[in-house]
């Protein structure tokens, strides 16, 4: 308890609120941005000095003992207690409840339980609880990667990265990410709450009470924001301009990836390869998982396997394919290894009672790199440089939840900063984000390029850093199901680049399983296959030859549709708002959207269907209200609602909007140096404007990029160009239903129909 209110003074734009017992400091950011926060509180994840404006002069008022603090729509009513309302243009929004019991008072017996292998809650005990009131007919998303549907009202989850093997399944409180923001989402409002807290939480999203959220912290102090908005999507750019967004990924990424546990050596690797281009599928990028290394050693190769490493990896890239390493965080102990040496010797490494931590992980007895200190991270980015001069293309860094070979690490494993010592149960849920950045900081300053960093722990901001993938799923039905929406709350959580393992990653994939799963895969941000040593193997042409065939359509057509992505990934570097998105985020006014947990809009203007079921050759479209839509390759009218669409085998379901211009590019384009383009018009009058850079580097930042403005009027076409330094493109196409036509001069009109 805070007790009464006391005191408040207001320096620039934060309100120090003075309870009975703490201190509480109001920072009005912007207009809808307000963070609570004791304090002498620091973030790992936000730059919180970085919020201190002059231009920010909200009014502070106390009424009635209560501190009223007016900025823009919003108001903030904080009373004893720090009892806390929000007003958005009067109305009230949320409210804090004072206090609220999330658990049952049922009777239970766990010895029972247990005796017939039921999993035993372990009640947490909470430091303290904060319960928010919402409306009952208020939909919840985002939390990251939890499992389950898009809406996250009446589940309980934990903030607690977590690394387990088993099916993931609806009931899985946690899984590899801690990202503790959700949104609050009514046709009438949409704001998010982000909880700044990394220790051990647990989000009840009005599991007990339809009108109420809580969410237990085990320990640490109060930090969290207020995100408001006049929409959902404002909610989502306004809380990445709080914890940041991504750079430009490199176009290369946006390709075809292939991985396995493992490709073992060279030669399967180069086979591989040729596979690729005798099937012709394309394939910009492998991966190499654990087994390219000596010994599980880190940023060793294998001279046997994988001699000569540095040729290899130009012979690849001679042949279009580029190679990415996974780094795990473990370091196996070993003294005569050099980096296991380094970091032991200069005490950059966990500990317990003050001797150096060891557990299991793939290299067997292995030490723990402290991730939260500066020198390591600059140590481990230099070795992640030399990765590079080795000619990899980019880094994926696992098991960095962190995991071990024997469960959590005990809660008081000490990680020092280099300055003080920080338990495990403080830092565990900010080790991978901190190891991505270690990684992408290290790549940067190494090359000045931009960064291929994918990471499988993470904590609310590491989007800055690196793209992220859903784990260790399952070759099942309900995995495909369940990666939409998955995918989709990453999104609305700040992670616009995300993907899952296509075929799944543990179990055994079937033919028709991995076919619709490379349809999905195709318009996944990451599209990367991948699967667990000992399952069958996801090649496509371990299955059949339609297998093969229908698999080159889908990875073709993700091809063709990169410069759209490319330039949603543009808004997202832009906006924090995700390419793949839920369809309520662009159809907030159409409650059909809300629930929605089968389809996806790509940006704007595409809707994609994906079959998600085995056996199935059709499937029930909705099609947004607003406007009308067109089979993305037969040009057939839809109007918005329900349909029954034809959807055999090889067929991804996919609408675009009216009035929609897309970006192509034809027939396999190198991702390198792409030179024509093709400019899709479907029906209608609109317009849209094309990004374009060299796909590398950050030049971009400087502004150095050419954009286009493409404009369609009654069948008139129009582009005009703004040269900012990137070569042009060699042609220009506008495609109009079966039409194509050269496009020759900018500026011009060029008549369709
Ligand atoms: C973990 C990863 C998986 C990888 C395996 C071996 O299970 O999630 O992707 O293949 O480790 O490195």
């Amino acid at each position: 308890m805070l007790g009464k209110i006391i005191d408040y003074y207001t320096i620039k734009n934060q309100v120090f609120i003075v309870f009975e017992t703490k201190k509480i400091i109001a920072t009005i950011i912007d207009d809808g941005i307000c963070n609570f926060k004791e304090e002498e509180t620091s973030s790992f994840a936000v730059d919180v000095n970085g919020f201190i404006f002059d231009y920010i002069n909200p009014v502070v008022e106390k009424i009635d003992n209560a501190i009223k603090i007016t900025h823009g729509r919003y108001k903030y009513v904080i009373n004893d207690n720090f009892i806390l309302s929000i007003y958005f243009d009067d109305v009230l929004i949320s409210s804090d409840i004072s206090y609220y019991n999330n658990k049952t008072n049922e009777f239970i017996d766990n010895s029972l339980l247990e005796a017939e292998g039921h999993a035993v809650n372990i009640e947490e005990e909470y430091k303290y609880i904060i319960s928010k009131k919402i409306n009952s007919n208020d939909c919840l998303y985002g939390l990251g990667d939890k499992t389950g549907f898009l809406n996250k009202r009446g589940y309980e989850y934990d903030m607690w990265n977590t690394d387990d093997p088993a099916p993931h399944v609806d009931s899985f409180k946690a899984l590899y990410k801690s990202i503790p923001f959700f949104i609050v989402f009514n046709k009438s409002y949409s704001y998010g709450y982000f909880f700044d807290n990394t220790y051990k939480s647990n989000f009840n999203m009005a599991k007990n009470n339809s009108e109420v959220v809580s969410i237990g912290f085990t320990d640490g102090p109060l930090n969290y924001y207020f995100i408001g908005g006049n929409n959902l999507k404002d909610v989502v750019s306004n809380y990445t301009y709080i914890t940041g967004r991504m750079d430009m990924p490199k176009r290369f990424t946006l390709g075809y990836h292939q991985s396995r546990w493992s490709y073992s050596t060279k030669d399967e690797v180069i086979k591989l390869v040729d596979n690729f281009k005798k099937y012709d599928i394309p394939l910009e990028c492998v991966h190499l998982d654990i087994d390219y290394m000596d010994g599980y050693r880190v940023f060793t190769v294998n001279d046997e396997r994988f001699s000569d490493f540095k040729n290899f990896t130009e012979e690849m890239k001679n042949k279009g394919v580029k190679l990415v390493t996974i780094i795990d965080p473990g370091v196996k102990v070993d003294s005569n290894y050099d980096v296991y040496n380094y970091i032991v010797k200069n005490k950059l490494v966990a500990t317990e009672n003050n001797e150096v931590y060891v557990n299991s992980v793939w290299p067997g007895e292995s030490v723990y790199p402290s991730f939260i200190d500066p020198k390591l991270r600059t140590y481990w980015g230099e070795l992640d440089g030399k990765m590079l001069d080795l000619g990899v293309s980019g880094i994926w860094n696992d098991m960095n939840e962190p995991a071990s070979f024997n469960g959590p690490l005990p809660s008081k494993v000490e990680f020092s900063d280099g300055n003080r010592i920080h338990y495990h149960d403080e830092v565990h849920n900010i080790y991978g984000h901190y190891m991505a950045k270690a990684t992408y900081e290290g790549m940067k300053k190494h090359n000045n390029e931009r960064p291929f960093v994918i990471t499988r722990a993470c904590y609310a901001g590491t989007q800055k850093y690196s793209t992220v993938w859903t784990g260790d799923n399952h070759s099942i039905w309900s995995h495909l199901q369940m990666a939409i929406p998955q995918i989709c709350n990453l999104g609305l959580s700040g992670f616009a680049f995300a993907g899952c393992d296509v075929g799944g990653f543990s179990s055994d994939a079937t033919k028709e399983l991995l076919i619709r799963w490379a349809e999905l895969g195709a318009i996944t941000p990451l599209f990367r296959n991948h699967s667990a040593m000992g399952t069958k193997r996801q090649e496509p042409w371990q299955f059949d030859d339609e297998t093969i065939s229908i698999y080159r359509k889908a990875v073709k057509l993700r091809y063709e549709l990169i410069p759209y992505y490319y330039d949603l990934f543009f808004e997202a570097a832009n906006t924090g708002i995700p390419a793949f998105r839920a369809v309520v985020l662009e159809y907030p006014e159409d409650s059909n959207t809300y629930e929605i947990n089968d389809e996806v809009m790509l940006g704007a203007n595409i809707l994609a269907s994906p079959v998600v079921e085995q056996g199935k050759r059709n499937k029930l479209v909705y099609l947004p209200s607003g406007t009308n839509w067109y089979d993305y390759y037969s040009y057939d009218k839809f109007e918005p609602g329900y349909h029954i669409y034809d959807a055999p085998l090889d067929k991804l379901p996919l609408f675009v909007k009216e009035g929609a211009i897309i970006p192509k590019y034809p027939n396999y384009e190198s991702l390198d140096d792409p030179k024509n383009i093709i400019f899709e018009i479907y029906p209608g009058d609109g317009t849209y404007i094309h990004y374009q850079d060299n796909g590398v580097d950050f030049n971009y930042e400087e502004g150095e990029y050419n954009i286009y403005e493409i404009s369609h009027i009654d069948g008139n076409i129009r582009i005009d160009l703004s040269y900012n330094g990137y070569k042009l493109y060699d042609k220009i196409y506008i495609k109009y239903k079966n039409n194509i036509q050269e496009y020759k001069e900018i500026g011009t009109i060029l008549k369709i129909e």
